[in-house]
């Protein structure tokens, strides 16, 4: 057995357990046509999809799993244009406009879902909520009365304020009012079946291997089975393709989730976030019952990082000691990217790309940034450009070499990564010291194997290269999966691929 005590409730996120298992059809022709082939059916790829759709675009929708079941499927699902202090950040980094073009295009993408919401009559619990960034320490009320001003300058209904919901004290705040949250996986499930209806293809099971930009632009897949269109755009979380070498200015984060029924009279009132205690956010939404259901989230990690287990229980406990709550009735954990230079990229994917665009490095905020993406690449690709546009354009130099700081920590930890696990002994030098349920890398005949003992005692052994660019993958204790600390790359314990930019799966060791 693992030596950490029972892990809290059903592992599985609420958005998953509260939703149909979808079964689109594998891409199984070759060579049809379309104008718009969108790679990823999470919030960014079928928002993108919708907006063309609506657009009058021909469009088709390949997703390498199910649609909505990745990060879309274990976010938190806050649909708000308060991003943690970012506007203060944006203010000194991009200028005053740059903080507005910020707010304006992400309240829009906000207002954008009601619209939708309202359009399809969707039943997602889409509900107004004020956003909230906190902190309990004293020392931080500056910085968050700096934040409260740029906010309020940028456009935010934003202002400073000493009290909220939340059931402690605390020193100060930011408070943005008119923002949202929501079921996610209940919105993008209701827009592909609209999508579907409107004559669109949506693909699931199909995991794009190739893509040979031109005109058209050609997409292969697994299968073999291929697609042309005029237009691709790469919606993959990290791109799979990465024309840009996008992955140098990425680092992938996780964090961990776990929720409990709360007394509906002891809901917070809205979304909070602090940076304090291992990082922690809060919301609440809507159970059958009339109970909220309390969603609280934290224990940033690199992936790979380990200890999932004891940071689990960390975070339950961490609930359990602020809310009153008797049942935590699931857990589950999110993976996100972060931009070197804060800003998401949407637009065309590299100096060269004339048909081809990215959505990537939302930072946590995919579900605006998502929605803005799609308006964004889809007026792009019918000729528009809002005013906004070069804030998010992938191929910008300037805003990356200013925070070139940032860009210079993540290649130095990628390195440390590549170079450092490798010469590292903490691994076990024998099979036979992984105790069952654990997994661990292990040298056998001169070759890193990660190695994982069931519960029965079977091993399961894949090479811990990672099929993207070598790093050795770590087991996570938790997900029982393993995971790449360089770009964020996660692979099942038969070593198939959960998530890029990996699209390989790992290769076959014999443990013997
Ligand atoms: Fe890039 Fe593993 S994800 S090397």
């Amino acid at each position: 057995m693992a030596e950490h005590p029972p892990l809290p409730g059903d592992g599985e996120s609420y958005w998953m357990h509260t939703t149909p298992t979808t079964s689109y059809a594998p891409l199984a022709d070759d060579g049809a046509e379309v104008d718009v082939a969108v790679v990823g059916g999470g919030m960014a790829g079928l928002s993108t999809a919708w907006e063309l759709a609506l657009a009058g675009r021909s469009v088709a929708v390949l997703e390498a799993d199910r649609i909505a079941a990745g990060v879309s499927g274990h976010t938190t699902a806050k649909l708000s244009a308060q991003h943690g202090a970012v506007y203060a950040h944006l203010r000194r980094t991009r200028g005053a406009e740059g903080a507005r073009w910020y707010a304006t295009s992400q309240l829009e993408a906000v207002e954008r879902v009601f619209a939708t919401v309202a359009e399809l009559g969707i039943d997602c619990a889409l509900e107004r909520a004020p956003s909230f960034v906190y902190a309990r320490d004293q020392a931080a009320v500056p910085g968050l009365r700096e934040e409260a001003e740029a906010a309020q300058e940028a456009g935010l209904d934003a202002e400073f304020v000493t009290t909220t919901g939340l059931p402690f004290e605390i020193a100060g705040a930011v408070r943005a009012g008119n923002q949202a949250q929501f079921h996610p996986r209940a919105y993008l499930l209701a827009l592909a079946e609209e999508l579907s209806r409107r004559g669109a293809r949506v693909h699931e099971r199909t995991r794009v291997t190739g893509l040979t930009e031109g005109s058209p632009c050609r997409l292969t897949t697994e299968s073999g089975a291929t697609l042309t269109a005029r237009d691709v755009v790469v919606a993959t979380h990290h791109p799979v393709f990465d024309r840009a070498l996008l992955f140098a200015r990425l680092s992938p984060w996780r964090e961990l989730v776990v929720a409990a029924p709360l007394d509906a009279a002891a809901d917070p009132g809205g979304m909070y976030l602090t940076t304090e205690d291992h990082k922690r956010s809060v919301r609440t939404a809507p159970l059958p019952d009339g109970q909220r259901l309390l969603i609280v989230t934290g224990e940033e990690f690199t992936p790979g990082a380990g200890g999932i287990a004891e940071r689990f229980l960390r975070l339950e406990r961490w609930m359990w000691e602020h809310f009153p709550v008797t049942e935590t009735r699931y857990r589950w954990a999110a993976q996100d990217l972060d931009p070197s230079d804060t800003v998401a990229m949407a637009g065309l994917f590299h100096p060269g790309a004339r048909h081809t665009y990215v959505a990537t490095g939302f930072g946590g905020w995919g579900m605006s940034g998502g929605v803005l993406a799609g308006r964004l690449i889809s007026d792009l690709v019918q000729g528009r450009e809002p005013v906004w546009a070069p804030l998010y354009d992938p191929r910008r130099l300037w805003p990356a070499l200013r925070e070139a700081p940032n860009l210079l920590r993540q290649q130095a930890d990628v390195a440390q990564h590549f170079v450092g696990d490798r010469l590292r002994t903490r691994h076990p030098d024998q099979v036979g010291d992984i105790p069952p349920g654990e997994g661990a890398v292990v040298r056998i005949d001169g070759r890193r194997c990660a190695v994982y003992r069931d519960e029965d005692g079977t091993t399961h052994a894949v090479s811990a290269r990672c099929t993207h660019l070598g790093c050795l993958v770590a087991f996570n204790d938790a997900e029982r999966t393993w995971e790449c600390p360089c770009h964020g790359s996660r692979f099942a314990i038969d070593g198939s691929v959960l998530q890029g930019p990996a699209v390989r799966p790992l290769e076959p060791c014999d443990p013997q």
